[in-house]
């Protein structure tokens, strides 16, 4: 029997220490959870993707009376920037999330699951890491530089 321990890495910071452009991908992220559709959950997401070539594309959650038609801040961006078939790559993902109020949490949200596959793949399409950076009310962000860092083992089909 073996056993196998993998690590993960994650830096607390201050929106305030991050570079300028990291800071204006947080402030996209805020302003994409404004236009979120979440009238079933009031959990109105954002998420925002800076290109190599500094263009900044965002998403947020879209919900539907069928629940599961409904898709994640963080997939509607990549999606959107999956279907120009770009060769650009994605460096950083910012994420954050308001209710209906109009007040950011007070806990980082980590992404799902499925939006964490669907990072991967772009990852390892791109053969370039991505820096994950999650904002909080209090305006500290946690960041992760590369999605193995959420996600350890990612599903990858091999016939
Ligand atoms: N949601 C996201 O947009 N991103 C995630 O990573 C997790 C959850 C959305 C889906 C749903 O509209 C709402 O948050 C509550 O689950």
């Amino acid at each position: 029997m073996k056993q196998i321990k993998i690590d993960t890495l994650f830096t607390s910071i201050h929106l305030s220490e991050l570079s300028e452009q990291e800071q204006i991908l947080i402030k996209a992220c805020k302003e994409a959870s404004i236009n979120a559709y979440a009238p079933y959950s009031n959990f109105h997401v954002g998420a925002s993707l800076l290109i190599e070539d500094g263009e900044i594309i965002l998403g947020n959650n879209q919900e539907n009376a069928a629940f599961p038609s409904g898709l994640c801040a963080e997939r509607v961006a990549l999606f959107h920037f999956g279907s120009r078939n770009s060769n650009k790559s994605i460096k950083a993902i910012a994420i954050c999330a308001q209710n209906s109020n109009g007040k950011f949490t007070d806990d980082f949200i980590v992404p799902c699951g499925g939006c964490l596959q669907v990072m991967s793949e772009f990852q390892m399409k791109q053969k370039e890491k991505i820096k994950v950076l999650l904002y909080r009310a209090d305006e500290e962000v946690m960041l992760g530089v590369g999605i193995e860092n959420f996600l350890p083992l990612q599903f990858i089909l091999k016939k």
